[in-house]
């Protein structure tokens, strides 16, 4: 959580700290602060509680002049959203600042130790013990500020990416990782960048370093760029060249970024699929299993790990690898695995599946499977994420850049690439008739165009939303397939819209659900022609004895659930297995005008942040 974003260079930092932190605002937006150096040496601090709007309308026309700045954007995690717990925080004196995102765990004992020795905390984060402990180490000895940042950390334990300022060094910025990502962008004019991510540094350069976990970095006007370890190894900085265009973190004409990303499916499937799908020769292409092959052919089990939406394509891929590779599948929330005590076993195959691969509870579940001798393989959006780093092997989804907080490309791509490893896993092992694979290879290529005529409804879906937006609650149900989707469609209502909603298999409604049913609760049943079909049919009945105003999710040409329900949309006819991918899109549509219409925040829902990299 958070976003942190530095510069040092020849231009005002200001404009660049402020556009980066506008760029990783959904990462939190609880509190937004700056800290730079000025011409005369003094070390200038602005925060403000809010978001960065309301940090430029304090900062006024009093915008900051020093070429060195960093700025942070928070999601509150110790101590409420105010000013004083805004970063950036400063030691006692006015000599330091830092930014920080992550948690440092033994903060209470080091602030104890500090109080004692006269520091003087004012806030109740936990990240004000660095500035303190950095200033700490270096009063009591020669070292300098690079080495007693290394020094003050080899006393934390937590996760952090930080940055520090000193005004005493005036042209360089200081920063480590532990847990928490940072990225390190390279200016051809010998400009320094730094961001949580990619976002705030693609339109200044390309060529950027991810730092690693427990590595410190110098970056300095006149001595360049300096990585070492806490334990003081030298590392020789590895460039990348980012793949990011700008246009893929604009807004492109639409009103929010989550819908711009909804109506992107179509564009980001093709992109998920594209190179992995071979139609000539019938096959599929995955590297990252063909290279494993022996792990996966062995594999007496898939354990598949995520959290939120990702959970949920997990859930998805759990019917797909039972159906096509004949493999037994737990899916698990990667915060409850690592916390009680998981049977792992050399033979199991550990998927992970992340939009940000930062995910504090899934990577620190990665490293428990890891440890026990699993083959970890990663799904993951975001390239240079440390999940896609941390795993054995992995496939990106290739969706872009998403930023709505509501996940929303991410998972379709996700269950497409997920789609392609079941399909190509059942291929090899010859667990999936011949004609079936064909078929879905055709059909998962065809994806795309379908999810652009879902797509087209979007006008109708926003006159069915008008209906629902008033409601309290909300029923989700679906059988096989669908009931993940059902799932998805209930989290996506919930976070965005405030509305509460369950989602449910539709025959479990009758073991409790049910008794929630009057005349004003939407019900919405996902309800494809599929294998289920006549059973949930039933389900529709049982609800429409019982009021409640019926949504359909149907098959184009349903004659049956149409006539029941009060709407119904027309997903595309498909396979089973594919139908997932189009029948979630009505639902994002849906959650994003109700949400509207009640005049949420779409793309920076409260409470929330995009990246959840605290545990
Ligand atoms: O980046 P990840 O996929 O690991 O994130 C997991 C969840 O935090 C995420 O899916 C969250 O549930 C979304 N807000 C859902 O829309």
């Amino acid at each position: 959580m958070c976003g942190i974003v530095a510069y040092v260079g020849s231009r005002p930092a200001y404009p660049i700290v402020i556009d980066g932190l506008k760029r990783l605002e959904y990462r939190g937006y609880d509190s937004a602060g700056i800290a730079t150096i000025e011409f005369d040496g003094s070390l200038l601090l602005k925060k403000k509680k809010g978001k960065v709007a309301d940090l430029i309308s304090y900062v006024g026309n009093s915008e900051p002049q020093g070429t060195i700045g960093i700025g942070h954007t928070r999601w509150a995690t110790h101590g409420p959203p105010n000013d004083i717990n805004a970063h950036p925080h400063r030691g006692s004196t006015d000599r330091l600042a830092i930014i920080h995102n992550g948690i440092i765990e033994n903060f209470s004992a080091i602030r104890e130790t500090l109080t004692c020795r006269g520091h003087n905390l004012l806030s109740e984060t936990d990240s004000e013990v660095l500035a303190h402990l950095i200033e700490e180490v270096m009063s009591g000895s020669s070292l300098n500020l690079f080495d007693a940042v290394r020094a003050a950390l080899s006393q934390v334990v937590g996760a952090y990416a930080l940055v520090v300022i000193d005004k005493e060094n005036p042209s360089s910025l200081i920063a480590a990782r532990k847990s928490s990502p940072l990225v390190i962008g390279i200016g051809e004019d010998g400009s320094y960048y730094i961001a949580s991510d990619a976002t705030p540094i693609v339109s200044h350069t390309k060529n950027v370093v991810y730092l690693e976990d427990e590595e410190v970095a110098l970056l300095d006007l006149n001595e360049g760029l300096r990585i070492r370890t806490i334990s003081n190894d030298i590392i020789s900085p590895e460039v990348h060249a980012l793949e990011m265009e700008i246009e893929s973190i604009e807004k492109g004409g639409y009103e929010h970024f989550m819908l711009k990303e909804i109506f992107e499916q179509p564009q980001s499937i093709r992109d998920s699929i594209r190179g992995r799908i071979n139609l000539q020769q019938g096959e599929l292409k995955m590297s990252g299993i063909d290279d494993h092959w022996g792990k996966w052919s062995n594999a007496s089990r898939i354990l598949i790990l995520g959290c939120g939406t990702s959970w949920h394509a997990g859930l998805v891929a759990e019917y797909l690898f039972e159906e096509f590779a004949r493999i037994p599948v737990e899916v698990e929330y990667a915060s409850e695995f690592r916390y009680r005590n998981p049977i792992i076993r050399e033979d199991d195959v550990v998927i992970a599946i992340s939009q940000s691969g930062e995910t504090a509870d899934t990577l620190a579940a990665i490293k428990s499977a890891k440890a026990a001798g699993a083959h970890v393989f990663g799904v993951c959006n975001v390239v240079g994420s440390s999940i896609a780093r941390e795993t054995d092997s992995g496939a990106y989804t290739h969706a872009g850049p998403e930023i709505g907080v509501a996940s929303t490309k991410a998972f379709t791509s996700q269950v497409a690439v997920l789609t392609i490893i079941a399909l190509h896993v059942g291929h090899r092992k010859g667990t999936i008739a011949p004609e079936r694979f064909t078929r879905l290879l055709a059909e998962l290529n065809n994806i795309p165009e379908l999810v652009e005529k879902v797509l087209e409804q979007a006008g109708r879906i926003d006159s069915i939303a008008e209906q629902f937006s008033r409601a309290e609650n909300a029923l989700y149900l679906g059988r096989g397939y669908q009931f993940p989707i059902a799932l998805e469609g209930a989290l996506k209502l919930k976070e965005i819209s405030y509305i509460h909603a369950e989602g449910y298999p539709a025959a479990e409604m009758k073991h409790g659900p049910i008794a929630l049913i009057d005349d004003d609760m939407p019900v919405i049943f996902i309800a494809p022609m599929d294998d289920v079909y006549e059973k949930v049919v039933s389900n529709v009945q049982e609800v429409k004895a019982r009021g409640g105003k019926l949504l359909g999710i149907v098959t184009e040409g349903d004659k049956e659930v149409a006539s029941l329900a009060d709407h119904a949309i027309e997903i595309p006819r498909c396979d089973d297995a594919l139908a997932p991918l189009l029948s979630v899109v009505p639902l994002q549509l849906l959650s994003y005008r109700m949400a509207v219409l009640r005049d949420c925040n779409v793309d920076q829902p409260r409470n929330l942040a995009k990246s959840v990299t605290v545990e």
